[in-house]
């Protein structure tokens, strides 16, 4: 058997191809990106690119040491005679956050609001949505505590899976509190979980000593049986003052906008960076235990990086999770199209003059054309094939006089037009509505 892509890895690719689901089509990817570019463009943010892999200490440092991501999901990468390695980055933020430091991004208008998409890497279990290799768009804004931006940020969630036309996904909203609330909550859980310590898995025994709160995200049924059991008061509850107050704010800020969200007192989130709001986004079509998106403020995350204090909030999508929800409500993406031309030759002379006109044609429109010389039926078979509206074909009568013959597929006119008017010709025809009936792309090996 030819050699297969590792478990937990997926191919995004082209229309047409055999067995294409939504989350392995690469138009599919490219429209979800293309809307998340839309909607956040116009709210103001600006699109980087970080590497795909980091110093392992950001990793530790901005995520947390007793993080299941840190502990067990990370891949390390070594070159020839390097011994430290590096580690492919899980996630955006703490990346964004370095790039922020590293390149004096501070000087910016503030807040300073960014945006990315790329792939992310976490040695998981691999299952439906979760996969080893998978993508996410990533928004991040930086220099603000301002509740408002908090609320702005969800609603742009909320914004952008609208624009993908998903109607089934609800924001469950919570808070983690301030560093100081959360070592109250985390004393509450030790003494807790301290007095049942025989019944937690090893994972959470050592999450006793270390991180209690990560208990709470454990994915063993034991654990989860027991937090079922003991009744585990939610981190809600030991909000201090200013994080209750600012809690309140961003709920009041999305009432008064009309983003539906419903608060969920044990929302506790996977990563160690996050203070203050916390929220995730679920649909039906995913599963209960699997996010569509999730976020939330990290004001400590540049100072745990050895910078200056930047507050931060911001949030990632899953693409692969995105399209599964879309797939599950029915809903499907554009295709690329075919060519506006594609340009045949009718003889072996005459198929550099059909690549020329093609190459010329593409100052104004898509065209193709055919690598060798074709009968007319077969010029009009392969034009359909790509999705073309019109086909131009060449033999000795065109040469001769320097024009081009070119039929309308979707409305069989046929019309001689002279060579230099071919750009005029295509941009009156682009102008026009397509085919009504829509194409239907061939598989190419069907
Ligand atoms: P996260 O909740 O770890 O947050 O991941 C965000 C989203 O990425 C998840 O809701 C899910 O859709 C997708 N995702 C995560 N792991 C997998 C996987 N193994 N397979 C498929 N999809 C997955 C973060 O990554 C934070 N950096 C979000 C953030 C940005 N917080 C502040 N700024």
């Amino acid at each position: 058997m030819a050699i297969q892509r590792p478990k937990g890895t997926q191919d995004h690719l082209p229309d047409g191809s055999p067995k294409l689901s939504l989350d392995t089509r690469a138009a599919a990817f490219q429209h979800v990106q293309d809307t998340a570019r839309r909607v956040l463009e116009r709210a103001g943010a600006q699109f980087l690119n970080t590497p795909v892999f980091e110093d392992p200490e950001l990793v530790k440092r901005g995520v947390g040491g007793s993080t299941d991501i840190v502990r067990k999901e990370m891949f390390t990468v070594y070159y020839f005679g390097d011994h430290g390695g590096f580690i492919l980055r899980p996630e955006g933020t703490a990346g964004i956050v370095r790039a922020y430091l590293q390149n004096g991004l501070k000087q910016l208008p503030s807040p300073l609001k960014l945006w990315t998409h790329g792939p992310m890497f976490r040695a998981e279990n691999v299952q439906k949505g979760r996969l080893r290799q998978f993508h996410q768009v990533d928004y991040e804004v930086l220099g603000s505590t301002d509740p408002l931006v908090d609320a702005e940020a969800i609603s742009l969630m909320v914004d952008v899976v609208a624009a993908l036309g998903l109607s089934g996904v609800r924001v469950k909203l919570g808070s983690i509190g301030d560093p100081a609330d959360r070592d109250a909550y985390n004393a509450y859980l030790r003494e807790l979980f301290g007095a049942h310590v025989e019944r937690l898995s090893d994972d959470s025994k050592e999450r006793l000593e270390r991180n209690p709160m990560r208990i709470l995200d454990s994915k063993s049924a034991g654990d989860q049986a027991l937090i079922a059991e003991l009744g585990v008061r939610p981190m809600l509850d030991f909000l201090g003052d200013e994080a209750r107050g600012h809690f309140e704010a961003v709920q009041a800020y999305l009432t008064a906008w009309g983003v539906a969200h419903d608060i969920d007192p044990s929302i506790v989130r996977g990563l160690d960076y996050y203070r203050r709001t916390a929220w995730e986004l679920h649909h039906e079509g995913v599963g209960a235990k699997s996010a569509l998106g999730g976020g939330g403020r990290y004001d400590g995350l540049a100072e745990q990086l050895g910078g200056p204090l930047v507050p931060g909030i911001g949030w990632a999508f899953g693409i692969e999770r995105l399209l599964i929800a879309m797939d599950a409500e029915g809903l499907d993406v554009p295709g690329q199209g075919g060519p506006l031309l594609y340009v045949a030759a009718l003889d072996d002379d005459y198929v550099g003059h059909a690549a020329t006109v093609a190459m010329k044609a593409r100052q104004v429109a898509r065209a193709e054309f055919a690598y060798r010389a074709v009968k007319p039926g077969t010029a009009f078979r392969d034009a359909e094939r790509r999705g073309a509206r019109l086909v131009a074909l060449i033999g000795s009568d065109e040469m001769a006089r320097d024009v081009l013959s070119i039929k309308n597929l979707s409305t069989g006119v046929q019309s001689v037009v002279p060579a230099g008017d071919l750009h005029t010709f295509l941009a009156e025809a682009a102008s026009q509505p397509p085919s009504p009936e829509p194409h239907t792309p061939v598989q190419e090996n069907a």
